[in-house]
């Protein structure tokens, strides 16, 4: 294949899809690598483009909750998140139906699906009248693209099409949420739907999955419960150190030279102060879900620069925050 084509077609990836060739989509989140859910040689290559490996289950799109009930078991207290969330940035894990091929779900009976807020998505959606599979458009472990720049970056010219929907909205991947028991909802991933929100519609407390489960996964065999869990992940290429703050951090006497020689500071909202090493920031006032927008952007842009090292600090722990912070530590080479 030549070099990637970008373009702002949905008829034409609508005909590479139905063809059988992956392509790029834009979604509210990040831009998804999608292949029609019933064609296995197209949803293979999906798999093949991302180096994938075949024990990590794929994210399903839909165009609604009617297509959803084609393949998937939906319990009443998915139907509240689908009313309060859906088209959005909220992924299920439901049980599948049994049409669901088995590569999709890394032969698994559950099934991760959502219902995308972004027009030329559903657009796609309504031309091919089919779900659609759609992991994040990046390389294995690395950076989820939130531009169409990114997708090239990250998978070269091997995506038969990119359909460029401009800048994603939110920056950051969806909420995923599972109710395979019902009565007991579980944030597996936290993203622009914050669990505060859920606890809501459920008028309960909800609790995210924690660290030491994380670390269980990462150790288990067979298919990862939601491998996003994968420790490392989202990485950029250059060393990534996270701090709480960067105006407090004392480095250990061993890391003196590196926090300093060759590296950029990443803060969180632009610095008071005149700093003594180069600097960037993700929200001139401190907002959250601008951080989240420039979030990975920022670091993708960084990526190229050359820098040594890259040293950045946690955000405000609550809404939006919980997404940033999650994807920051999966990203760090190392924690302060
Ligand atoms: O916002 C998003 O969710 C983006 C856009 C493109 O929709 N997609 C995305 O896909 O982030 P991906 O594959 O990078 O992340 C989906 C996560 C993966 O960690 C995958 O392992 C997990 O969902 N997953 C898929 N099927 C699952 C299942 N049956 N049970 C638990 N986790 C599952
Ligand atoms: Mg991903």
């Amino acid at each position: 294949m030549g070099a990637a084509s970008i373009g702002t077609s949905p008829e034409v990836a609508a005909s590479q899809l139905r063809a059988g060739h992956p392509v790029a989509l834009p979604t509210e989140t990040v831009y998804g690598l999608a292949a029609p859910l019933f064609n296995i040689n197209a949803v293979r290559k999906v798999f093949e483009l991302k180096g994938r490996p075949l024990n990590n289950p794929l994210i399903v799109h839909v165009k609604d909750q009617k297509q959803l009930e084609t393949i998937a078991y939906v319990p009443k207290e998915a139907l509240k998140l689908i009313q309060a969330f859906w088209p959005g940035p909220l992924t299920l894990i439901l049980y599948k139906k049994a049409n669901v091929p088995d590569i999709v779900t890394a032969g698994q009976s559950s099934i991760a699906v959502r219902s995308p807020n972004q027009p030329l998505f559903q657009k796609v959606l309504s031309l091919l009248n089919e779900p659609l599979v759609a992991p994040s458009a990046n390389r294995f472990q690395e950076i989820s693209p939130t531009m169409a720049e990114h997708v090239v970056h990250s998978l070269g010219d091997q995506v038969a099409y990119i359909l460029d929907g401009g800048r994603c909205q939110f920056g950051v991947e969806s909420t995923i949420v599972s109710l395979l028991d019902p009565q007991n909802p579980e944030v597996l991933r936290p993203g622009p739907i914050s669990i505060e929100t859920i606890e809501k519609v459920f008028g309960k407390e909800i609790k995210p999955i924690t660290e030491a489960v994380v670390g269980d996964l990462e150790e288990s065999e067979g298919p990862k419960i939601a491998p996003g869990l994968f420790k490392k992940h989202y990485s950029p290429r250059t060393p990534l150190y996270l701090v709480d703050n960067l105006y407090t951090f004392k480095p250990p006497t061993s890391y003196v030279s590196i926090y300093k020689e060759g590296a950029v500071h990443v803060f969180f909202k632009k610095p008071t102060k005149e700093a003594d090493v180069p600097n960037v920031f993700l929200s001139e006032n401190g907002d959250l879900q601008e951080a989240a927008f420039n979030l990975f952007a920022k670091l993708q842009d960084l990526d190229t620069q050359n820098w040594k090292s890259i040293w950045i600090e946690k955000v405000p722990n609550h809404g939006m925050g919980q997404a940033i912070n999650d994807r920051l530590m999966r990203a760090a080479r190392q924690s302060f």
